[in-house]
């Protein structure tokens, strides 16, 4: 079959490659994609919230399966623009429609949704610009550190961790008054702070049977031991060894299972994935967010150790066949470092040519912001590439890694040197 895969960075890049190795691909398209997805497909130079575009490619290039790989799109209703259309309604989607996309568009709509169906989350309370005093008033009564976060998308940045009743009060007027975020603080959630380690884990659902991906542990500071800005991922690790078999056990109970029949019940036909951003405290698992996508970086290390065809799975889910489908997943550690142009978070430069891809034998390069330039590659963004090795053990996915990393260079290039550290140090089981 024909598929069309929309998205442009490592996580659709690792996707591309997955899906272009079954034989169940006939012709494999990605929109708009970037210098690593043309080694793998064909590059479409469409965007992926110009819906109208993709629907004609879909309609001329007969695409029967559809993977969207940001949130963006969903959210605003790429599926639901596909089912209004008879010529596009036959197409098969992975991901869900506009409502389903309101448990990662709005943090306020999730929150209501776990607070419904009885999944363990942090104890939270919504405020507008109309109930800000009773918001100051709250902030008052809560225990330090308080967690401020805006309701829409913000692009990774929405979440403040205020460490005294002062910054908390600073940061929820300027979110609700000054619009720090734009319509996205409009409302504000102010919540419990979890004291624990993070866990990403990953659910594929056709809307009544699901399956579960692999889990990962991704790094989202800038800085090393964690430190600095947040960022959209700076390395991941899967498997996670304190996702052991009771934690997970306690997860698919408490978590995934009241999730999938939540949506049901709500009558949210859900189909694609459901990335669970989980803090595991003390042993038990509560949801900070829920993704209507994969995740990235974690997906470069997820989709590698998936030894099943993957359009299979794919299609399964979009068609509503998943509890036929048998997942096989690799027991081998899979790591991915992210390299990203120097000034990321922040602001950077880009352009500067890539030197040593052609070095790498050992490890996969996943490309993210690159563009291809006559005979070279170029920076193209923030997150640049992402190197994933694999070994039986983390150390020697981690040695692979960090080895291969020296072919690569560019001018103001960085990485963390520390991905998985914590791990092999045993602070994190
Ligand atoms: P989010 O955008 O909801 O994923 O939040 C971004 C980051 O903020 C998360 O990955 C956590 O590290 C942190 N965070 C969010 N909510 C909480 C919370 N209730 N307690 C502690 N940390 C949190
Ligand atoms: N790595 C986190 C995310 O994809 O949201």
């Amino acid at each position: 079959m024909n598929i069309l895969v929309l998205g442009s960075g490592g996580r659709e890049h690792t996707l591309a490659w997955k899906i272009s190795q079954s034989f169940n691909c006939s012709h494999l398209f990605v929109a708009p994609g970037n210098a690593g997805t043309e080694l793998v497909a064909d590059n479409v130079d469409i965007q992926v919230n110009d819906f109208e575009a993709i629907g004609e490619f879909v309609k001329e290039n007969e695409i029967e399966l559809l993977v969207v790989g940001p949130e963006d799109p969903l959210v605003n209703g790429i599926r639901d623009y596909f089912e209004a259309d008879d010529q596009l309604k036959a197409t098969r989607i992975v991901g869900p429609g506009k409502v389903g996309a309101q448990l990662e568009g709005s943090k306020d709509f999730s929150k209501t949704f776990m607070q419904k169906h009885g999944i363990p989350t942090a104890e939270s309370k919504t405020f507008t610009k109309e109930t800000i005093k009773e918001g100051l008033a709250y902030l008052e009564t809560c225990q330090l550190p308080i967690v401020l976060k805006a309701d829409g998308l913000a692009a990774g940045k929405g979440v403040v961790i205020a460490q005294n009743i002062d910054e908390a009060k600073t940061t929820l007027n300027a979110m609700l008054i000054d619009k720090a975020f734009g319509e996205a603080s409009s409302k504000v959630l102010v919540e419990q702070f979890l004291d624990g380690i993070e866990l990403s884990v990953f659910v594929l659902t056709d809307g009544t049977d699901y399956i579960i991906l692999p889990e990962a542990k991704d790094y989202k500071r800038i800085g090393e031991g964690d430190t600095g800005l947040n960022t959209g991922g700076m390395g991941a690790v899967s498997p996670v060894k304190f996702a052991d078999q009771a934690f997970m056990t306690k997860v698919n109970e408490k978590v995934i299972k009241p999730t999938v029949a939540g949506l049901k019940t709500d009558g949210i036909d859900y189909k694609g994935f459901i990335f669970i951003g989980l803090m595991n405290v003390d042993g038990e698992p509560f949801v900070i967010e829920y993704n209507v996508r994969m995740g990235d970086p974690e997906t470069q290390v997820v989709i590698p150790r998936i030894q099943s065809d993957i359009v299979d799975m794919l299609w399964a889910a979009a068609e509503g066949t998943l509890k036929d489908y048998e997942l096989v997943v690799s027991g081998s550690t899979v790591v991915g470092v992210v390299l990203v142009s120097g000034g990321y978070p922040g602001s950077y430069e880009k352009g500067k040519s890539i030197q040593g891809l052609a070095d790498i034998t050992n490890t996969m390069v996943m490309h993210a912001g690159t563009k291809q330039d006559d005979y070279q590659v170029l920076t193209n963004g923030g997150r640049v590439l992402t190197i994933i090795g694999s070994g039986d053990e983390l150390n020697d996915a981690l040695n692979i890694v960090y080895k291969e990393i020296n072919y690569i260079s560019w001018q103001d290039m960085y990485y963390r040197k520390d991905i998985g550290k914590d791990i092999l140090a045993a602070r994190v089981f």
